[in-house]
């Protein structure tokens, strides 16, 4: 009864169906990194638990993958949501591109089952087909790399064509480029070398010009496309701002890859290189940060001027997590990431607890916040709500998964410094000192408070699967029953 009154936005939108499926999937994998990541932090705390049923490897392993893998699902869903939205048209070849979404899922479960039920083993030519390609993040058997990059090329197809053919927006052509850039780099992950030199040389390409290249330009690209939807910023605005992140962000990010290559026997001159391009990669951040606060208040601005109440968003909920995307980026990124780029601070730093420290509020500040973000507007438009308010529940996600993630970025950093004071400075960084550093008060007290951190964000979590779960249906209904008010009244 009610959807004849308030119709659904989404009835035209096959690309936008698909993009709620991406969403759906990353949100389950999100949840499988927090259990993982807990497994492990208690891992940490006592050893022997779950010895040789679920060992830390594994654990952390697991956790990991995950983490890329959901973010690069709610990354695909996010165009597939934006892209009818940009060129004005529906996704050229959704059908196909649907079928790409299953061979997907299916590949990432059995990756994953095998991952669980084959812990331990030699490690072969077979092994890096079938089991485990040994590469941090990038851990996949090589069958399911392969199988990766053919669902890519459909997706990329998928993309190109409906760029071709369609309005070809600013926001869409840094995508289309983008994107490009982000699927070619994983293919220098995928080939194997038995000198760890020049393994890791190669593997960086992937990690570090993803997250601090094409990753970054990607969540410019969709700051933008959000700024328009939920504050309606002015597209000639948000444009000019992304191309100037696009020039900085290469600008600084290809090359400030040197910082990985300072310890790994590549040549001295990435010292002067990594520490000299790496150490502007916080500029561009301070941009985006500026950027999005700055457009926000003017809207904010503009809106008071004409004597509205309060926020101007149309989405209180996406929206809080994309201001907290323009700090989080900033200070996990560009902080706690200068912090340890300059190599006279990183030949103490190298591999602590601080290292992670940066991973854990980096990832989560640059790409959890702004990618949960993009399932609000999803959810948003699934329901055809015109303005989508908080609510206690998505307020409370806010709160304890930001509280939590930050209080374990804090507690990592405390272990870190200990490691760096201890384990490198005092005692020189000898295998027997790593150990002995980690039986330190401030390194064991830290890890407990990372685990008790580690709840609070899953407390966190929970409140938020709890409200995607429910805030449509009922802020759906509200808006409904003041259409049908206003309906009978006249
Ligand atoms: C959103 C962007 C970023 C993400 C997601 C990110 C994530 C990470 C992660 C996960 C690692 C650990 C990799 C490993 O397992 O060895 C790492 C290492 C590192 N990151 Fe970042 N990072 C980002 C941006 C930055 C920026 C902007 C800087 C510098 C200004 C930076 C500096 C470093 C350095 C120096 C290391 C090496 C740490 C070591 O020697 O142990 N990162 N990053
Ligand atoms: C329930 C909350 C979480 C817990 C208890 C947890 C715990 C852990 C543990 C124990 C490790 C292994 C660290 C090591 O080997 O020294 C780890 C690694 C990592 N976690 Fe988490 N984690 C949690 C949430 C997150 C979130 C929300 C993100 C990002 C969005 C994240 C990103 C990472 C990354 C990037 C690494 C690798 C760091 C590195 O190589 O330096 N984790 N986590
Ligand atoms: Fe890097």
């Amino acid at each position: 009864m009610l959807t004849s009154i308030k119709k659904n936005s989404f009835e035209n939108s096959e690309s936008k169906k698909l993009a709620m499926m991406y969403f759906r999937v990353a949100i389950v994998l999100f949840g499988a990194q927090l259990l993982m990541g807990l497994i492990a932090a208690i891992q940490f705390i006592f050893p022997g638990f779950l010895f040789e049923i679920f060992d830390f490897s594994v654990a952390r392993m697991v956790h990991i993958e995950a983490l890329v893998v959901w973010m690069l699902y709610a990354m695909i869903g996010s165009v597939y949501f934006l892209m009818p939205d940009e060129t004005g048209i529906e996704t050229v070849g959704i059908k196909i591109a649907k079928l790409a979404f299953w061979v997907l899922t299916a590949a990432v479960t059995i990756v994953v089952l095998v991952f669980i039920l084959v812990q331990i083993g030699p490690g072969t030519i077979n092994s890096i087909w079938f089991i485990n390609e040994g590469r941090e993040y990038l851990e996949a058997p090589r069958w399911a790399d392969i199988g990766i990059v053919v669902v890519i090329l459909i997706f990329y197809w998928n993309v190109f064509s409906t760029y071709s053919k369609g309005k070809k927006t600013g926001i869409m052509t840094v995508l289309v480029a983008d994107l490009m850039a982000l699927a070619g780099l994983y293919l220098a992950g995928m080939f194997f070398t038995d000198n760890i030199s020049i393994d890791q040389y190669w593997w960086w390409w992937v990690i570090h010009l993803w997250v601090e290249a094409t990753w970054e330009v990607f969540v410019g690209a969709l700051a933008a496309y959000a700024l328009i939807r939920l504050i309606g910023a002015k597209r000639e605005v948000v444009e000019m701002w992304l191309w100037i992140e696009v020039l900085m962000l290469f600008g600084s990010g290809i090359l400030g890859l040197g910082h990985h290559y300072f310890w790994i026997g590549t040549p001295e001159y990435w010292w002067e290189i990594g520490a000299l391009f790496s150490a502007l990669e916080p500029v561009p951040l301070v941009a985006m940060f500026v950027h999005v606060l700055y457009d926000w208040g003017k809207e904010q601005g503009a809106a008071q001027a004409e004597g509205k109440e309060g926020s101007v968003a149309k989405n209180i909920p996406a929206m809080t997590w994309i201001v907290l995307n323009a700090f989080g980026n900033f200070l996990g990124a560009g902080i706690w990431g200068f912090f340890h780029t300059l190599p006279q601070v990183n030949i103490y730093t190298h591999g602590t607890q601080f290292t992670a420290a940066h991973g854990h509020l980096s990832f989560f500040g640059a790409y959890a916040t702004i990618l949960i973000g993009m399932m609000y507007i999803g959810l948003q438009y699934a329901y055809g709500i015109e303005r989508m308010t908080s609510t206690f529940r998505s307020k409370m996600a806010v709160f304890l998964i930001s509280f939590g993630v930050m209080g374990m970025t804090i507690a990592l950093t405390i272990a870190g410094y200990e490691q760096v004071l201890i384990e490198r400075a005092e005692l020189g960084a000898t295998w027997n000192a790593y150990f002995v550093a980690q039986d330190m008060p401030w390194y064991v007290q830290a890890q407990i408070w990372r685990s008790i951190m580690g709840v609070v964000t899953f407390i966190g979590f929970v409140y938020l699967v709890w409200d995607m779960l429910t805030i449509g249906k009922e802020q759906y209904r509200e808006e409904a029953y003041i259409v049908e008010r206003a309906a009978t009244a006249v």
